[in-house]
């Protein structure tokens, strides 16, 4: 396991460090319809959903599935006011964000913003089915919203 973490780099202090990601934790897909969005991607790529919420506070009714290893976050909205909402009339459906997991949100907020990038969440916040989640602006990532992600346990 040599070389995973943050201890070595932050004992040295020399120079900025990247985010050590684990892996994508999930891409997420802006939707019309998710009861729609969830039938094509269960019919067509045998996804399995794996959960399910409403979340009235960030305005998103959305469904993470599982495809093999790896997961999509659908995201559908409750009102044209909220930022899954605003996303699907500037752009309509599709790709809305990447989610990067790593094992240590606080810290790789500190690596990002040293490194320069343009945080949205300065700090970890609730993110959906129980994710911690702070998310990046596209601005910084060539165009791609990007979300870090840790499960915390
Ligand atoms: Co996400």
């Amino acid at each position: 396991m040599g070389g995973h973490g943050g201890s070595a780099a932050m004992a040295a202090g020399t120079s900025i460090e990247a985010v050590e990601p684990l892996r994508i934790h999930h891409l997420g897909v802006a939707v019309d319809d998710l009861d729609e969005a969830v039938e094509t991607y269960e019919r067509l790529f045998g996804g399995a959903v794996e959960h399910r919420a409403t979340v009235e506070d960030q305005g998103v009714e959305a469904a993470s599935v599982r495809l093999g290893e790896s997961r999509l976050e659908l995201l559908a909205s409750l009102g044209d006011d909220t930022p899954v909402g605003k996303f699907l009339a500037k752009r309509g459906p599709g790709m809305h964000h990447v989610a990067y997991e790593v094992t240590d949100l606080p810290e790789a907020l500190r690596e990002l913003a040293d490194d320069g990038a343009e945080l949205i969440d300065a700090a970890p916040r609730d993110g959906l089915f129980g994710l911690q989640v702070a998310f990046v602006h596209p601005d910084s990532a060539h165009g791609v919203l990007s979300e870090l992600v840790t499960d915390g346990g």
